[in-house]
């Protein structure tokens, strides 16, 4: 298995960030892409720029994605699309809990449901879910400094347990199942105005970010292996980014201990 197997794509959360860049990565390696959002300008300029197949619904719409599963046979499935509302418990909103309980965990497992048989019937196939490294660690500063959740945490959790549990019930066949766990990448889901207004920033606030190519290339990579082999999971994380808690070398931090090591190695 491997890019030349595989025919045909479908990527959720296509309209930005990760969805698009992994759009575009998949259209670069020859495949119909199809790409689902709700932004229909986004999608219209994705479009134009790759030659991906617009598929405006939002993944709310069970009867929408029902309908889309059915209308071609997917060999990747790309389950991207996500939201993220910051708040602590003390203070959380019912609408919030049920923005992210459905985007983030509701449609993929209906997606999931929708798509990975025909997979399995074929053969052929590869699942991708892009978690968080939220989904594996608890952040002491989330929710003032990064705009996240318990509620966020709590689908991220789903997403790396439902990608395992996958992985059993297709025992025996050759469709892949990957889980991709990034940290921070610079894109909009977090309110950072400072990515929205330019997706190609490499910072958020201070913080040195990871691109969303580098996701787009993580995904390629899994998805481009051999048939042999079924890339698991993939943690990735800007190099600044200490993974187990949320501590992040600012720039000027970043400078602080480059001239603490210099000094070190003159003295
Ligand atoms: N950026 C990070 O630091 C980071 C870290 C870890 C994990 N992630 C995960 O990466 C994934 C992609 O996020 P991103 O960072 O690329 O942010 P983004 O640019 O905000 O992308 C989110 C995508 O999800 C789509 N979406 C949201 N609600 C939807 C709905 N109801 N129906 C259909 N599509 C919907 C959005 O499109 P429309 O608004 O057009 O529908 C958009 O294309 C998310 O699952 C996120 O949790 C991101």
């Amino acid at each position: 298995m491997g890019f030349s197997d595989y025919r045909t794509a479908l990527v959720t959360g296509a309209s930005s960030g990760i969805g698009a860049a992994t759009v575009r990565r998949l259209r670069a390696e020859g495949l119909e892409v199809h790409a689902l959002a709700r932004d229909h300008q986004r999608l219209a300029r994705l479009a134009a720029e790759t030659g991906c197949r617009v598929c405006e619904v939002d993944v709310n719409d069970l009867t929408a994605l029902t309908r889309l599963a059915r209308s071609a046979e997917f060999d990747v499935l790309v389950n991207n699309a996500g939201q993220s509302r910051r708040s602590n418990i003390r203070d959380t909103a019912p609408d919030d809990v049920d923005a992210m309980v459905d985007v983030n965990l509701r449609a993929v497992l209906h997606l999931t449901r929708l798509v990975v048989p025909d997979m399995a019937k074929r053969d052929r196939g590869h699942v991708v879910n892009v978690s968080s490294i939220a989904g594996h660690y608890a952040f002491g500063e989330n929710a003032t400094t990064f705009n996240s959740s318990v509620a966020y945490h709590a689908t991220k959790a789903g997403i790396h347990s439902l990608s395992q549990q996958l992985r059993v019930d297709l025992y025996g066949t050759r469709v892949r199942v990957t889980e991709i766990a990034p940290g921070r990448v610079a894109t909009s889901i977090f309110q950072n105005q400072n990515a929205a207004d330019n997706p190609d920033a490499r910072f958020v606030g201070a913080f040195e970010t990871l691109q969303s190519d580098d996701i787009a290339d993580a995904i390629a990579f899994a998805v481009g292996a051999p048939e042999r082999m079924n890339v698991a999971m993939i943690e990735v994380v800007p190099t600044f980014q200490v993974v187990g808690e949320l501590r992040f070398a600012s720039r000027s931090e970043a400078a602080r201990l480059k001239e603490m090591r210099s000094g070190a190695d003159n003295a």
